[in-house]
C-alpha cells in the first residue's frame, strides 16, 4: 500500500520504517525539516533500538522518503496515519490542536484524490475525539461525507519506547478501530501479517482502550512502589514480595476481578484494606493508592443508591444480598448499604437471596442481624416471584444462578437495575435495563 505518516517523533519514525519493511511504500511528514532530512538520508531522527537499520535500508531501497508538506506526500495515498503529538493543555485537557490542523491538510488533500483513502489517528485521544472532532474537520477540508468519500480509522499504538521495533512486529495484538468496512479492510491489508491479532472495534472502544492499558501499567507501578515502600518499613523484602504475588496467575495476574461489576465487600478485602492503611499511618507513610482503594468503593456504592433513586419509584425489590453469590456471609456486603440507605428514606423494599434462610441466619448471626440489619428479617421473602412481581425496580446484587434467566420476566413498566451484569441486556424485552457501569 501507499502510506503517508504525518509526524516522524518516536511512534511515527518507527511505524514508517517497520511499515516500509514489511514492503508499503512509505511517506513521512513532518514540520521539522531536520527530521525529514534525517529520514531522507536513511538516518533515525531518535534514538531506538534497532530503528536506524531499518530506516536506512527502507530509505536507501526507496520504500521511505519523507517531507514537509501532507500536501506533497497524498497524491495516490491508500492510507494515511496521523502521528502528531497530543499534549496536556495547561489545565491537563488534551491539546488536539496539533492533530487537527493536520487534519485539516490531509482533508484539503483528499479533494483531489482519485481513490478512497483511510485517514487514520495513532496519536493518543479520548474518546469522541476523532468522531466527533476530527472528522468534521476533514469531512469540512475535503467537501465530502467519512464513511463514503474516504474513511475513518483509530489504531492506537502500544509500543514502549526502547523495544518499540521489536513490540511492532511482535505486538500480543493490533487494534484496529474502525469507522466502516472499507476503513477496516484498509487496516487489515496494512498489517497482514504482522502486530499479533488484529482486532476490529468501534472507534470510541479503541480510543478508551489506549487510556484503559496505560493507566493500568501506570496503577501498577505506583501499587508496586507503595508496598514496596510499606514493606521497607516494615523489614519486608519487597522484591521476594512481588515476586510471589506474581507467581499467582490465577487470582493477580489474570483477567480476575478485572471486570466492571458492584463494590467489592465480604469479610476481607475491606478489612484487611483498613489494616494496611492503619499501619502505613503508623509509620507516618502516604500510600494514596492503597488509600483511595476503600474510597473509590463507597463511590460505586453510592452512584448505585443515585441509579436507583433516579427511577423515583417506591416499590423496591433486591435479589441478591451477599456480596457474592453462593454463600449467605452478609459481613460488609455492599448492596446492604444501599438497601439500609433506601429503607431509611423510605421506600417499600422486599428482599430475597436464594443462600438466605432466615430461620438459620437469626440463628447464627441473631446479634448481628439485629445490630446491623434490623430491617432485614421482616423484608426477607424465600419466594422470588413475589419479591420480582412487588418491585417497580428490581436490583439484581449478586450472580447468583436464580437471577441470570430473570430478563424475559421483566414487565413492562418495571425497571431492572443490575449492579453485577448478572442479565445479557437484550434479554429484557418488555421493561427497561440499566446497569450500574456499563
Ligand atoms: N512516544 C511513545 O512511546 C508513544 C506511545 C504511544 C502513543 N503515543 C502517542 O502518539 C502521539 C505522538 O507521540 P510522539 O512521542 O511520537 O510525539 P513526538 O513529539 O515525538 O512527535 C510528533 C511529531 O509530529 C510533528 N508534527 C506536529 N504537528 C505536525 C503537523 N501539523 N504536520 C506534520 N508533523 C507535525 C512534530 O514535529 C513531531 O516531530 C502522541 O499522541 C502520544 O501520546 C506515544
Amino acid at each position: 500500500m501507499r502510506v503517508v505518516v504525518v509526524g516522524l517523533g518516536y511512534v511515527g519514525s518507527v511505524c514508517s520504517a517497520c511499515l516500509a519493511e514489511r514492503g508499503h511504500d512509505v511517506v513521512g511528514v513532518d514540520t521539522s525539516p531536520w527530521k525529514v532530512e534525517c529520514i531522507r538520508r536513511g538516518e533515525s531522527p531518535i534514538v531506538e533500538k534497532g530503528l536506524p537499520e531499518l530506516i536506512a535500508r527502507a530509505a536507501h531501497a526507496g520504500k521511505l522518503t519523507a517531507t514537509t508538506r501532507i500536501a506533497e506526500a497524498m497524491p495516490g495515498a491508500d492510507i494515511v496515519l496521523v502521528c502528531v503529538g497530543t499534549p496536556s493543555a495547561e489545565d491537563g485537557s488534551l491539546d488536539l490542536s496539533h492533530v487537527k490542523r493536520a487534519c485539516a491538510e490531509v482533508g484539503t488533500a483528499l479533494k483531489d484524490s482519485k481513490q478512497f483513502v483511510t485517514v487514520v489517528m495513532r496519536s493518543t485521544m479520548l474518546p469522541g475525539s476523532v468522531l466527533e472532532e476530527l472528522t468534521p474537520v476533514i469531512e469540512q477540508a475535503a467537501g465530502g461525507k467519512a464513511g463514503r468519500d474516504f474513511g475513518v480509522a483509530y489504531n492506537p499504538e502500544f509500543l514502549r519506547e526502547g523495544t518499540a521495533v521489536e513490540d511492532f512486529f511482535g505486538a500480543e495484538y493490533t487494534i484496529l478501530g474502525a469507522g466502516c468496512e472499507r476503513a477496516a479492510a484498509a487496516l487489515q491489508q496494512l498489517y497482514a501479517g504482522v502486530g499479533g491479532e488484529l482486532i476490529v472495534t468501534p472507534i470510541p472502544t479503541a480510543e478508551m482502550l489506549k487510556y484503559v492499558n496505560n493507566s493500568y501499567h501506570a496503577l501498577k507501578v505506583a501499587f508496586a512502589n507503595e508496598f514496596g515502600r510499606l514493606c521497607k518499613r516494615e523489614g519486608v523484602d519487597s522484591h521476594e514480595v512481588m515476586r510471589l504475588m506474581r507467581r499467582d496467575t490465577k487470582l493477580n495476574l489474570s483477567g480476575a476481578y478485572l471486570s466492571p461489576g458492584f463494590a467489592f465487600g465480604g469479610s476481607c478485602l475491606p478489612k484487611d484494606l483498613r489494616a494496611v492503611n492503619s499501619r502505613a499511618r503508623r509509620h507516618d507513610l502516604e500510600l494514596p493508592v492503597l488509600a483511595g482503594i476503600l474510597e473509590s468503593n463507597e463511590l460505586h456504592v453510592a452512584e448505585a443508591v443515585r441509579l436507583i433513586e433516579r427511577f423515583k419509584k417506591r416499590k423496591l425489590g433486591f435479589l441478591g444480598l451477599s456480596f457474592k453469590a453462593g454463600t449467605d456471609d452478609l459481613r460488609e456486603s455492599p448492596i446492604l448499604r444501599v438497601i439500609g440507605t433506601l429503607v431509611g428514606k423510605g421506600h417499600d423494599v422486599l428482599l430475597h437471596d436464594p443462600s438466605l434462610d432466615m430461620e438459620r441466619v437469626l440463628g447464627a448471626n441473631r446479634r448481628f442481624i439485629e445490630d446491623e440489619l434490623p430491617y432485614l428479617p421482616e423484608r426477607l421473602r424465600s419466594n422470588l416471584e413475589e419479591v420480582l412481581s412487588h418491585g417497580d425496580v428490581v436490583v439484581i446484587g449478586n450472580r447468583s444462578a436464580a437471577y441470570r434467566t430473570l430478563g424475559p420476566r421483566i414487565r413492562a413498566g418495571q425497571v431492572v437495575v443490575d449492579l453485577v451484569a448478572a442479565l445479557d441486556r437484550g434479554s429484557v424485552t418488555a421493561g427497561e435495563y440499566h446497569g450500574l457501569a456499563w
